[in-house]
């Protein structure tokens, strides 16, 4: 076991049906402490930058679109294998797909409006950590 770090974002979707509370107690409750967190709304350019592995996709346009559509909240998570633990939290990318009790099972309207990101890999989660919060702005737990 390891402490890690991980990157995760409330999409539009989930934060337009006023789900941050629920979704940030499943962490809590999980033991994933969240170290940072914001709320942002991206301009096409952040989120094609964010997205940009996936620029080659038929779905990258729709996609961008909707991560545009409202606010999110990003946020950086702390834990013992933070990555996968999010990851199992968050569920398959198509909630139909999900495993039941996992956010996108319980939240997610459908596999391109998933409530939920989470990074999939330790380069990834620094990358994506970076791309939204300057060091200062984490605040690692003392206590
Ligand atoms: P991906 O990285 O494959 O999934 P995950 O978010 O589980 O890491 O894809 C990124 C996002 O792209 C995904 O959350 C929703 C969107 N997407 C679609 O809209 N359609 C698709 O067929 C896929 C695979 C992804
Ligand atoms: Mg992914």
């Amino acid at each position: 076991m390891s402490i890690e770090r991980t990157f995760s974002i409330v999409k539009p979707d989930a934060v337009a049906k006023n789900l941050i509370g629920q979704i940030y107690a499943r962490f809590e409750s999980a033991g994933l402490k969240i170290i940072a967190s914001k709320m942002v709304h991206l301009s096409k350019e952040k989120a094609e930058g964010f997205y940009a592995e996936h620029k080659e996709r038929p779905f990258f346009n729709d996609l961008v679109a909707f991560m545009t559509s409202g606010p999110v909240m990003v946020q950086v998570l702390e834990g013992e294998n933070a990555i996968a633990a999010n990851r199992e939290i968050m569920g398959a990318t198509n909630p139909a797909e999900a495993a039941r009790g996992t956010l996108r099972a319980d939240f997610a309207n459908s596999i391109d409006e998933n409530a939920v990101h989470g990074s999939d890999a330790p380069e990834s989660a620094a990358r994506e950590i970076a791309y939204f919060f300057a060091e200062d702005e984490i605040c690692p737990r003392t206590r």
